[in-house]
């Protein structure tokens, strides 16, 4: 025992391709709840007014400008496909390279990102948000 020498991290460095996003996991638990011809996310009430949600399995940003008005965009970033990671300040935010979509609309409010988030038609029924349907 003890000749484990099989440590040979291949890291050549002339790959370019500029993939960085590459992260699909996250963490399993996906539940996709199938509701009369769409998919639950959750429950409308916790995505903030002014703010909004990344749903991460369903690859899904809710968002809620302004009291009641839900939208729903692609959270597959428009750049180099990152998924978009959080929503704050008005902005959905990718991590990769620093992109900025508008909660309103998914317009490119900060580059690299040249293209809007594509958006998603959402429902609210009885409370909980609903794609797909
Ligand atoms: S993948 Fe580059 S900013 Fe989102």
């Amino acid at each position: 025992m003890g000749t484990d020498d099989a440590s040979t991290p291949t890291a050549m460095g002339s790959s370019a391709s500029d993939d960085a996003a590459g992260s699909p996991a996250s963490s399993g638990a996906a539940d996709p709840s199938m509701s009369s011809g769409g998919t639950i996310l959750g429950q409308a009430m916790d995505v903030p007014v002014g703010g909004g949600m990344v749903f991460p399995a369903a690859k899904v940003v809710v968002t809620q400008a302004s009291a009641g008005q839900y939208k729903a965009f692609s959270a597959v970033c428009t750049h180099k496909g990152c998924t978009v990671s959080s929503v704050s300040g008005g902005l959905i935010k990718c991590p990769c390279h620093g992109s900025a979509f508008k909660i309103a609309d998914g317009s490119v409010a900060e580059g690299p990102a040249s293209s809007p988030l594509p958006s998603v038609p959402v429902k609210v029924d009885n409370g909980k948000l609903v794609i797909g349907g």
